[in-house]
């Protein structure tokens, strides 16, 4: 077989080792089975680019990148919290941005300087170096100049948007500098400009492909359209917006396999571009707001719906871990659900010894998993695996709402917008059609938070009132441990 058609056979394989890993990632039982497997690929991969003759003059750049990015890849991963997840996603994004865009600049470069050269060699003076730049791409089986071009302006644009953006979204979830969403339309019409720029040096290099300028120029463009796109995007939406980024690196990624005709870069690029753009779809519809709301807009005003006062008044009945713990008495099937509080108070493993010591009482216990519960996709499934809670415990949403009438007591710990009943009840409100927990549908709740402060949407909420809710003031980890030794001399 000819190293072509293996070459491309392999390829082939990493991809769908890619594919496979991916679909592993779905679930926390095989996450690390999909993880091994894209790693797997990624290697195959690398081995096959390696091997391919264009590389081995400049081998030791290679095997150096691999070294210098591998070690910096172990630290982050050994040393980044598991709550800090999406601020290490974001760097990794940023860094996939600008090696497309880079590696996309170095191919255009090196196609011009072959071009020059065989210009120079050929003596033909009415031929000009865009035809011989034709000729380049051409012996190098690339593809259609034209081709190469857009893909070469592609590259640029998103991987220069995706690495300052992506690094403004790290600096941002870092808090070292403010996460408010600001509404200053100055910095719309900065992105505006960024990009119209950015799309006029593109159409200028797609005219005359020998500019080189206007690749730099184009890329520079999107460098400062990256900081205008997300500098007005509040912190706490930053899980969207890296999720999105995430998709743009895709992109970026599978627009420089084109550069560089290779085939791996664009499935897998392609596949990057689409589970992002993906998962983003899937964080707004969890949140109740579209896209462009949250890149956009900010959250709905607050003043327009009742006052704290006049949801809770006179209705909130507050309870003790004393109190719960007689409630504990006999009950058959406790769930709870734990929401950004819960991560705050980082009561994960005082979660699990409560639920073990119902458990040891025959108690069934299960765990009511929203979407967007926490600040990142994922949050509370990875504080719980951490807590080793078992995977089979852990409900989704609609599987936990068919069983929520069967619940004895839902156990709700720092969860506030997440089981709002106002998202069903209320077409007013701005949380309307939000797909929530119904823990008001269990026979008793009992909701442990610090205060009646509203959580990340800034609006009451009337489950506190509810005649089947109790609420267990403090800490969320501190009124745990309490209810544990309540529970324990009950
Ligand atoms: P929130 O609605 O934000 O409520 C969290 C609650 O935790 C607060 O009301 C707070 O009340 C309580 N809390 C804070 N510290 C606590 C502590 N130490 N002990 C006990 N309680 C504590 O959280 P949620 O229900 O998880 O909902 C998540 C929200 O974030 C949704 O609106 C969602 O759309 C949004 N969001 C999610 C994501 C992702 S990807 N998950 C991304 C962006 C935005 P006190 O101050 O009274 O204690």
């Amino acid at each position: 077989m000819e190293f072509d058609s293996l070459r491309n056979l392999l390829y082939v394989v990493a991809a769908i080792l890619f594919i496979f890993g991916i679909k592993g990632l779905t679930h926390p039982r095989t996450a690390v089975r999909g993880n091994l497997l894209g790693l797997a690929g990624m290697i195959l991969a690398m081995i096959v680019t390696l091997v391919d003759g264009d590389l081995m003059p400049g081998w030791y750049w290679w095997v150096g990148g691999i070294v210098l990015g591998g070690l910096i890849g172990v630290v982050a991963a050994k040393r980044v919290q598991m709550t800090a997840m999406p601020e290490l996603v974001a760097l990794f994004n940023g860094f996939g941005g600008i090696a497309s865009m880079l590696v996309a600049g170095a191919v255009f470069h090196e196609t011009i300087a072959k071009a020059a050269e065989r210009m120079g060699v050929s003596g033909e003076s009415d031929r000009d170096l865009t035809y011989w730049m034709g000729q380049v791409i051409a012996d190098a089986g690339m593809g259609d100049p034209v081709q190469v071009y857009l893909a070469t302006v592609i590259s640029g644009i998103i991987g220069g948007l995706t690495f300052t953006g992506s690094v403004l979204a790290f600096v941002k979830l870092r808090e070292w500098i403010s996460g408010r969403p600001m509404t200053n339309p100055m910095l719309k019409a900065g992105n505006v400009v960024a990009l119209v720029g950015s799309a006029i040096f593109g159409a200028v290099l797609l005219v005359r492909p020998d500019a080189w300028w206007a690749y730099w120029a184009l890329a520079a463009c999107a460098l400062v359209g990256g900081i205008f796109f997300v500098l007005p995007i509040g912190g706490a939406d930053m899980p969207v917006v890296i999720s999105l980024l995430n998709s743009y690196s895709g992109l970026a990624a599978a627009a420089t396999g084109f550069v560089i005709n290779n085939t791996v870069l664009i499935v897998s690029g392609s596949l990057v571009g689409a589970s992002g753009l993906i998962l983003t779809k899937i964080m707004c519809v969890a949140m109740n707001r579209s896209l462009t709301n949250v890149l956009f807009g900010v959250m709905a005003e607050v003043e327009e719906g009742p006052s704290a006062d006049e949801v809770y008044a006179g209705k909130v009945t507050a309870t003790t871990p004393d109190e719960v713990a007689m409630l504990f008495d006999g009950v058959q099937r406790v769930c709870v659900v734990p929401g950004y509080g819960m991560a705050v108070a980082q009561a994960q493993h005082t979660v699990r010894d409560l639920a073990n010591l119902l458990e040891a009482q025959d108690v069934e216990v299960i765990y009511g998993i929203h979407p967007v519960a926490g600040r990142m996709p994922g949050h509370m499934n990875v504080l719980l695996a951490e807590a080793d809670v078992p995977y089979d415990q852990l409900k989704e949403m609609d599987e936990v709402n068919a069983m929520m009438e069967q619940v004895d007591i839902c156990l709700v710990i720092g969860a506030n917008d997440v089981v709002n009943p106002d998202a069903r009840t209320n077409p007013t409100s701005p949380i309307a059609g939000m797909p929530i927990i119904n823990v008001d549908q269990a026979r008793t709740v009992v909701v442990v938070k610090r205060s009646l402060s509203p959580g990340f949407a800034g609006i009451p909420n009337p489950l506190f009132a509810a005649p089947n809710t109790l609420m267990m003031f403090g800490d969320g980890k501190k009124a745990l441990v309490e209810l544990i030794r309540a529970i324990k001399e009950n």
